[in-house]
């Protein structure tokens, strides 16, 4: 097996003139496909603060389960507090709580970019008022941000913020090149982490991630989580605005209302029963069975700031991908870090020769597919800090 790192280099910068005379507005790159109904996601128009535009751009980041795991101070026009919402934690698949924190700085990431289409430079600075252990989770900032009015220059990947999704549909067409990486690698500009990319000899990683998945399917307590982050129609997901569903899991057409019909509303014995969670990993298995390249982030340490560091590099990434019409998909049950996960955890860091303290961060699938469902996202006075 051969194993690339890449220490990526800056990314090209263009000025925000240049920015708008290229695209005409912001938003011009964005794929207006059917399927992306922007009215799920707050509107920056809607605001007049410069750091509640930033935010409601900002919200569009991913998070894990699409927890939305945030909360926000604002200490005035142009600046707030990011802290992780201690009451959206996922104690049975992410007991560190990286994956949270991660997901904090996907946040920072996407509201660091839309604040440049605003003209706005953005200062990050991370735990202001320390950081130790879990009693400071959501009680501690993870960052302030504050946003600096300056003659900026626009990062090409701002223009990707409403497009970037995950993808968990069957992948098409060939291969991710090494000259396609390469390109996503100098969009993306530097990172903290280190990035591996892998686009040949796939089956011993695919093998761990559909053993991983079935793992986390056949633990009761991960699978358990899954179902109370489930949404199991269109009417829930528009009410909860958060979480995951049948349609997100790549499900087309017809096959969304039988899969859900066939949850019965989350019904506990149904979720947990051999036919739905064997459903599941067939979908599962034509989706990793189609992957055209892997990348995995790692980080030489695994601290606080390693978590949320790895999260602005994964956006910088994802919005490369979109750039590119290209997609990710996660697999991360195999780096989580519970009990029945050890075996298959140390044989991807076997396979990788990553050993402690050094951490795998973010492992995904990447490919070509068809624009997939479009997630919702919480209302922007949701996540006030009370
Ligand atoms: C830290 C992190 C971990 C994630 N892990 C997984 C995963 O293991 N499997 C998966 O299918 N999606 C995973 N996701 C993707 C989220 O579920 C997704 O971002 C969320 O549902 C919102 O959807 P969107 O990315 O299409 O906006 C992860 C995202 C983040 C930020």
């Amino acid at each position: 097996m051969e194993r690339r790192e890449f220490i990526l280099k800056s990314g090209t910068l263009v000025t925000a003139s240049v920015f708008l005379s290229k695209y005409g507005f912001a938003n011009a790159l964005i794929n207006y496909d059917n399927e992306q109904d922007f009215s799920k996601r707050p509107n920056p128009d809607n605001f007049q603060q410069p750091i509640l535009k930033a935010i409601a751009l900002g919200i569009n980041a991913p998070s894990p389960h699409n927890t939305q795991s945030w909360k926000f101070e604002i200490v005035n026009d142009t600046k707030m507090l990011l802290y992780v919402d201690e009451n959206i934690l996922l104690p049975a698949t992410d007991p560190p709580s990286r994956q949270i924190h991660i997901g904090a700085g996907c946040f920072i990431e996407t509201t660091v970019l839309g604040a440049q289409r605003f003209g706005y430079k953005s200062i990050v600075d991370y735990f202001p008022q320390g950081y130790t252990n879990e009693s400071d989770f959501g009680k501690k900032p993870v960052a302030s941000i504050e946003l600096i009015k300056e003659n900026i220059q626009v990062d090409p990947l701002a223009a990707f913020i409403e497009g970037r999704q995950t993808n968990r549909r069957k992948y098409k067409g060939n291969l991710i090149s090494q000259e396609e990486f390469n390109a996503l690698a100098s969009l993306t500009g530097k990172s903290h982490s280190k990035l591996v990319f892998i686009n040949s000899e796939f089956e011993p990683y695919l093998d761990i991630f559909y053993r991983g998945f079935e793992i986390e399917s056949r633990t009761f307590d991960t699978n358990e989580e899954t179902r109370n982050l489930f949404r199991f129609n269109e009417e829930q997901r528009a009410e909860k605005r958060d979480g995951i569903s049948i349609p997100q899991m790549g499900y087309k057409g017809m096959m969304i209302g039988l899969a859900e019909k066939s949850l019965d509303m989350g019904d506990k014995e149904k979720w947990h029963s051999d036919k739905s969670i064997n459903l599941s990993l067939k979908n599962v298995k034509q989706g990793i069975d189609s992957t055209k390249g892997i990348v995995i982030w790692f980080t030489e340490n695994n601290n606080f700031l390693d978590w949320v560091k790895s999260g602005r590099d994964y956006v910088r990434f994802s919005h490369a991908l979109t750039s590119k019409e290209l997609y990710a998909h996660p697999y991360n049950q195999a780096i989580q870090e519970y009990a029945e996960m050890t075996t298959v955890r140390n044989e991807l860091n076997e396979l990788l020769k990553i050993k402690e303290p050094q951490k795998v961060q973010m492992i995904v699938r990447i490919g070509r597919s068809s624009t997939p469902y479009y997630s919702y996202r919480r209302q922007l006075n949701d996540f006030e800090k009370k």
